[in-house]
């Protein structure tokens, strides 16, 4: 067994009865900030349960509370290591029932159960909650209530599938089974989740009371369109149809969690618990052995290690306040992340007009966060304060870190950085956001180089979850430790990478946008080559993101990339043509495709004429497979590269990066996985026949010459 569930001789789990016969069932792992449902834990769980039964028969307990002895942490869930070793349908069927099992026994005790909810409550540790008859949930932000396995590849198999719309409707129960997106307390009692919410203070001693109570379900009122939805046959089947017509809508089928979970609700709703509960386990064993769980699995273990992945023996400085300059599209986002994330910031440009509309942009989303009901007004006017606007380096001597987000010009930011370093304290660290320029180039203009590096967001700052940091050749361990620790604490994904021309991601899309410029010149049109990138998974196409990002900044990047990398990186002719026709894309209404109000409307049909002669005016049908062959193979080709020229230190950053910066599709467990599922030697062959037909550009990677030589995958 991975773990006994104790350390130290301490038992993960221990029970307490007090004077007036109420047990305290307290969650406590070892020498852990967590408490995780291992099958230990379970196993332990299950004794005591049989050991409240026997008091409670014999009096001596007369009620349950069950609560976490971590600060405010409840149950993080299952040990998703567990679920990953898993090795058959039948064994995740066995290990589904064995859980629900347990929790059935939690749920048939002869006494009142109450759940005292403080902090996260994930996975199994809501199924643990569901099978109480009360719960009651702290009001402090870090408790939220959920059920993440959709984002595993399965559905929650403890029977909180089953449990959770018998308890709250379906229509309320699907949002959380489906998006894995858990809830606040405010809205967990809204719709019937959790029965009470308070104050952490008062949490112990409202358990106690309502466990002595009979822990009584609250009444919760349900609209009559509530009431017809969740309680008919019709109406059910009308809630479930809409929600898999969003559901493949939105993953176009290649996630076969979401689909099962409606399967499994429309079969098992009308069942008894038992048998109900039967169905949930099949559907969990079924799903726990697809290809896209294991993929998810595995980027959720890439995502774990990112967290940790920092400069190894280094404490990060501590970083309290932040400067950014240049209040543009970045610096405006950089900002607002910053003052979002309660880190004071100084805003500062040469030009009063950019502040102002740098400061309307961080305005505008926190008006925006309080339209949804994700912060209240009072909170957003406290965060947007943190934003101190500047025209000048006032202040600057009492910063921790600096992020230079101006112009993208050499010139203009050496001497811009070489100012910047006389005005703040020897040790604050300073960061530049370039897309494209050589760090250890602008080390050269430092007097203390070993204190800058990279810090690399992408567009939009409070969407995009990655971070590249980025090592020169002087960036010294501590300085990357303070912007790793800066961009964790902002929510991001921070990968470190070393220094060279497009760093990690923009290198590798380059060649992949690249190659759908000359699809385009051969005749491609704009909506096939976009459709068959959608249809592998990615969240838009290669034009619609070259509209995105921005034609003039993509034809900028891809020039450095052209100059810095040589002939593989030539410009698509297509697409160096777009320099003379104006078109921006996205931000100028007109680019691949026509925009009106930010929202995309169809494909801009003057594109061909713009482009005329080098796009034929008559468009040939490609087949999808060979459009994606092309586009994707061009990035492992170039992910090969990185990897050669060691700009990435792994196969899983260059995944988590690729996931995280640009949506590759996670359940395709990332861009090298899935060539390592493609198969390196097949790889080698189809970009051997590629450079053959279109050119150099084809080339094979020394790297996937050498590993399809081997017989070997990347993360072999
Ligand atoms: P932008 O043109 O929107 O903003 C630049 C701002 O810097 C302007 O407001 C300008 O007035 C100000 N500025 C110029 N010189 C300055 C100085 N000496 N001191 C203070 N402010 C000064 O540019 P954007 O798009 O925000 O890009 C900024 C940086 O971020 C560039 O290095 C760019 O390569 C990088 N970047 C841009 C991305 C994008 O999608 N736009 C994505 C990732 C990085």
């Amino acid at each position: 067994m991975a773990e006994n569930g104790a350390g130290n001789g301490r038992a993960a789990l221990s029970l307490e009865v007090n004077g007036e016969g109420v047990a305290r069932l307290l969650f406590d792992r070892p020498d852990s900030k967590v408490n995780l449902l291992t099958s230990a834990v379970m196993a332990q769980l299950d004794a005591l349960l049989g050991d409240i039964e026997q008091s409670v028969r014999t009096g001596a307990v007369r009620a349950l509370v069950v609560a976490s002895g971590k600060p405010a942490s409840f149950i993080a869930g299952a040990d998703v290591n567990e679920i990953a070793s898993v090795p058959t349908e039948e064994a995740g069927y066995e290990a589904s029932r064995e859980g629900q099992r347990v929790f059935r026994r939690l749920e048939i005790l002869p006494c009142p159960t109450v759940a005292a909810i403080d902090g996260l409550c994930l996975g199994g540790g809501t199924e643990l909650v569901l099978a109480c008859d009360y719960r009651i949930a702290t009001d402090r932000p870090e408790t939220r209530i959920g059920l993440p396995e959709i984002r595993l590849g399965i559905i929650p198999g403890f029977g909180g599938t089953t449990r959770l719309p018998r308890l709250v409707g379906l229509t309320e129960a699907l949002p959380l089974i489906l998006t894995g997106q858990p809830v606040a307390s405010g809205k967990a009692r809204r719709i019937g989740l959790v029965d009470e919410v308070v104050h952490p203070s008062i949490l112990a001693t409202r358990a106690r009371a309502a466990a002595l109570a009979g822990a009584p379900a609250r009444r919760r009122k349900r609209s009559v369109l509530a009431r017809v939805l969740d309680d008919s046959l019709p109406g059910r089947r009308l809630v479930l149809n809409r929600a898999r017509a969003r559901v493949l809508r939105e993953t176009r089928g290649h996630y076969p969690a979401p689909l099962i979970a409606l399967d499994t609700l429309r079969d098992s709703l009308r069942l008894p618990l038992d048998l109900a509960f039967d169905v949930e386990a099949h559907a969990v064993g079924k799903l726990i052995v697809t290809d896209v769980a294991r993929n998810l699995i595995r980027v959720f273990h890439l995502m774990e290690g990112a967290k940790k992945a920092g400069p190894a023996n280094v404490a990060a400085p501590a970083v309290s306040r932040v400067a950014v300059l240049g209040a543009g599209v970045m610096g405006g986002g950089i900002a607002h992340l910053l003052a979002d994330h309660d880190v004071p910031v100084r805003l500062k440009d040469i030009e009063a007009g950019a502040i102002a509309k740098g400061l309307q942009h961080a305005r505008h989303l926190f008006d925006r966060a309080v339209r949804r009901g994700r912060t209240s007004r009072r909170e957003a006017n406290r965060r947007m304060d943190a934003i101190a606007p500047a025209l000048d380096y006032s202040g600057f001597g009492s910063v921790d870190v600096v992020i230079e987000a101006i112009v993208e010009r050499m010139d203009v930011k050496k001497s811009v950085l070489r100012d910047v370093e006389e005005r703040v304290r020897a040790d604050c660290v300073l960061a530049s956001n370039t897309s494209s320029l050589s760090i250890t180039e602008m080390q050269s203009a430092l007097e203390r180089p070993a204190r800058f590096c990279g810090m690399h967001f992408f567009n939009p700052v409070h969407r995009m979850p990655l971070v590249e940091l980025i090592r020169g050749r002087d960036t010294g361990d501590e300085a990357l430790a303070a912007v790793f620790a800066l961009a964790r604490r902002l929510g991001k994904t921070p990968v470190i990478v070393n220094d060279g021309p497009g760093f990690l991601v923009n290198r590798i899309l380059s060649p992949y946008l690249n190659e759908a410029g000359h699809l385009l010149q051969e005749g491609a049109s704009v909506e096939s080559v976009d459709r068959a990138l959608l249809d592998f998974g990615m969240p838009m196409g290669p034009f619609r993101l070259l509209d995105e990002i921005g034609l003039d900044v993509s034809r900028h990047a891809g020039a450095v990339l052209f100059e810095e990398l040589g002939e593989r990186m030539r410009p698509a002719p297509a697409l160096a043509a777009l320099e003379g026709t104006g078109l921006l894309g996205r931000k100028g209404g007109r680019g691949f495709y026509v925009y009106e109000q930010d929202k995309q409307k169809s494909v801009h049909r003057e594109i061909y004429a713009r482009l005329a002669p080098i796009v034929p005016a008559v468009r040939t049908a490609f087949p999808a497979e060979h459009i994606r062959t092309r586009t994707i193979l061009a990035m492992v080709n170039e992910a090969a590269r990185v990897l050669e020229d060691g700009i990435a230190a792994s196969p899983g950053d260059v995944d988590l990066a690729m996931i995280t910066g640009t949506g590759f599709p996670p359940f395709r467990g990332g861009l090298l996985r899935y060539a390592d599922d493609v198969g390196v030697a097949a790889i080698f062959t189809r970009l051997t026949d590629l450079a053959r037909a279109l050119g150099a550009r084809f080339e094979p990677a020394i790297l996937i010459r050498d590993l399809a030589a081997a017989g070997r995958g990347f993360y072999d």
